[in-house]
């Protein structure tokens, strides 16, 4: 004879693990959706190119950052937290990553856009490495779903360069 109390607590038991099982699952099946995202950006214009008065060069640039991130959202996605950085390499350090612009995109319905705007954050180089400067905008993405792990991935566009002259 079990007591009640006893009962109560395998109930208890059991409802826990089929919702253990059931944010198990949904995260799993996230994992056998394969996006297929894509992005485009184009440097529409050098707007000024400068050397600071700390010797630090400093760029401003309008952008058409185009994107399709739609195949990210599954019915598990929260929100997709989405950022363009300029990654080039200096003398000092292989990997210099200067973040240009970012967003939130909340459900797939945005998560196809273009964007026509200036760099939202300062794209400035600790030291004087820029003039003729070669570089890659890459576009990074942070899928946060509602259950289950964040993951991360990105595009990668290479060859832009910068300006040989201040301007
Ligand atoms: C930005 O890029 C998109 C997609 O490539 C294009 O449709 C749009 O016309 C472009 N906008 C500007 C202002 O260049
Ligand atoms: C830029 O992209 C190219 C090609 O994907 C890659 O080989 C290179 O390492 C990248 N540069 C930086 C600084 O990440």
């Amino acid at each position: 004879m079990h007591s009640v109390g006893y009962r109560a607590n395998a109930l208890l038991t059991f409802a826990v693990t089929i919702l253990a099982l059931m944010c198990g699952m949904a995260s799993l099946s996230d994992n056998f959706n394969s996006p297929s995202p894509s992005a485009h950006v184009q440097v529409l214009n050098i707007n000024w190119f400068q050397k600071q008065p700390n010797a630090n060069d400093e760029v401003s640039m309008t952008l058409n950052i185009s994107a399709d991130l739609q195949s990210l959202f599954t019915w598990n996605t929260k929100q997709v937290f989405v950022f363009l950085a300029a990654e080039y390499e200096t003398p000092k350090h292989s990997l210099n990553q200067i973040s240009l612009w970012d967003g939130i995109i909340p459900s797939k319905e945005h998560a196809k856009f273009w964007i026509h705007t200036s760099n939202k954050y300062r794209f400035i180089d600790q030291g004087s490495n820029l003039r003729g400067k070669e570089y890659n905008l890459t576009i990074h993405w942070h899928v946060m779903p509602k259950t289950g792990k964040m993951f991360a991935d990105k595009i990668v566009m290479p060859g832009f360069r910068l300006p040989e002259e201040y301007r």
